[in-house]
């Protein structure tokens, strides 16, 4: 059972096949509470121009376009069926206000200062280098614009980690410190029971 549970979960880190299909459909459900109490943090306005790393299945680019009308929503992740899921999901809108490319957030394939909210919920956990890809979420924000981060694993959860392999877990004031590090400013962090963390913060 254990066995069977930890192959199903360890595609939480990069869905493939039949099973990582599945996980893609579970997570655009079972991410929903805290993405929609982590967007309820996020003052949004008209026409925004909003990349959410770490896709998944684009449940998470649906919510965005719901909040800023008439915004644009790019969504990247580096998984092809999590690319496949997010278009499938996304199919009305594609390619018209919704965009969904296959990258990872060390090497974000957009211009300098494009985005004006860049998102990244229950992802940042695989991010190689996690210092380097808050300095390419820098590089491609405007000046003003706000960089979210959604956990629900927070430092001493080992029943996530023993599952699932090359995931590293940070406590939320650890990711707030690696905001501050990185040059974000009005760093903020947010709880919620059970044990939900949203962190944000500025590009000056
Ligand atoms: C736990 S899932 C979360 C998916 C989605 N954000 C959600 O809330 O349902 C993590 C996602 O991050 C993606 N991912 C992992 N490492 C990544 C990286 N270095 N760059 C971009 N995406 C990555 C995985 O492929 C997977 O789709």
């Amino acid at each position: 059972m254990k066995k069977l549970l930890k192959s199903f979960f360890s595609q939480c880190a990069r869905p493939e096949g039949t099973l990582g299909r599945l996980m893609l459909r579970f997570m655009n459900f079972g991410h929903a509470p805290l993405t929609n109490w982590g967007l309820s943090l996020v003052a949004f306005r008209p026409a925004m121009t909003i990349l959410d790393i770490g896709c998944g299945g684009g449940a998470t680019l649906k919510r965005l376009l719901k909040r800023s009308d008439g915004a644009c929503v790019y969504g990247i992740d580096i998984s092809e069926e999590s690319v496949a899921k997010a278009r499938q999901v996304n199919a009305d809108m594609l390619n018209k206000r919704v965009f969904v490319c296959r990258g990872t957030a060390e090497k974000l394939p957009y211009d300098d200062e494009k985005f004006d909210l860049v998102t990244a919920v229950e992802t940042v956990y695989f991010w190689p280098n996690l210092s380097h890809c808050l300095q390419e979420v820098g590089r491609v924000l405007k000046s003003g614009g706000r960089f979210v981060i959604m956990v629900e694993v927070v430092e001493g959860d080992s029943v996530w980690t023993d599952m699932v392999g090359g995931m590293t877990v940070y406590s939320p004031e650890q990711l707030k410190d690696f905001l501050d590090a990185a040059g974000f400013i009005h760093t903020e962090l947010y709880r919620k029971k059970p044990s939900y963390a949203t962190i944000t913060g500025v590009k000056p």
